[in-house]
């Protein structure tokens, strides 16, 4: 290169040794992104059912059953956007094997038609899961109806099986029976937000899970 070219280019320091990341790869603890803006976010829960350390521990038991479950299997977990993405993230590097992932994204024919069950595809899956085994990974099931059709669906494709995993469940307001093996804890049958869940698209991000206070909805 000439030498009035070099000048005018970065110092490139050689490439350096990427560093060795084996599996397992487990989340590490304590480490915190800057709180947000506590008066305005997390001021807005009135009662945390489920602190960021609960969910961790719970996400682990999870992947070490359904690892249990899945030995010497090939597995691919399948996200519903978006609200499923925190579960995700955490449920797969909890897993101290390999795993492929996957994600849908669903769309109830609006909100007043909910309760017909009937889902439109968004955004399907880029795998052929024939042969497959696949688990459904979501935050929560609410009605059941969005996870009693993704089931129906994806078992219409072939796949060698289909279960589902969820953090939350809300046995009160099934209207839809639906064969859940993988469950965080069931809750009531109240509004929840955080960790995937939100109100007006808002609270996702929240790391603990609870509910609203009041005076979020005057
Ligand atoms: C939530 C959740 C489930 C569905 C469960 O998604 O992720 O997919 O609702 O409800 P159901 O049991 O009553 O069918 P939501 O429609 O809120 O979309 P989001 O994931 O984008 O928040």
């Amino acid at each position: 290169l000439p030498v009035a070219y070099r000048r005018l280019l970065p110092d490139l320091a050689p490439p350096r040794a990427k560093p060795a990341r084996p599996l397992p790869c487990h989340p590490s603890p304590g480490r915190r992104l800057p709180a947000m803006d506590s008066a305005h976010v997390e001021n807005d829960l009135v009662n945390v059912l489920f602190t960021e350390a609960q969910i961790q521990q719970r996400l682990q038991e999870m992947a070490e059953e359904i690892e249990r479950d899945y030995e010497g299997e090939e597995l691919l977990i399948v996200g519903i956007l978006r609200g499923a993405v925190m579960v995700m993230a955490d449920l797969a590097r909890s897993f101290s094997r390999h795993i492929e992932m996957d994600w849908m994204a669903v769309s109830s024919y609006g909100s007043g038609t909910k309760s017909s069950g009937v889902v439109r595809i968004l955004k399907d899956l880029d795998t052929d899961i024939s042969g497959r085994h696949v688990v459904i990974v979501d935050e929560i099931i609410d009605t059941g109806l969005t996870l009693s059709w993704l089931t129906s669906n994806l078992s219409s494709r072939n796949p060698a099986s289909v279960q589902i995993a969820t953090l939350l469940r809300k046995p009160e307001a099934l209207q839809m029976p639906v064969d859940v093996k993988y469950v965080g804890w069931d809750i009531p049958n109240e509004f929840v937000v955080g960790y995937g869940l939100d109100y007006r698209e808002k609270y996702r991000n929240l790391r603990d899970i609870g509910t609203l206070a009041p005076h979020v909805y005057s």
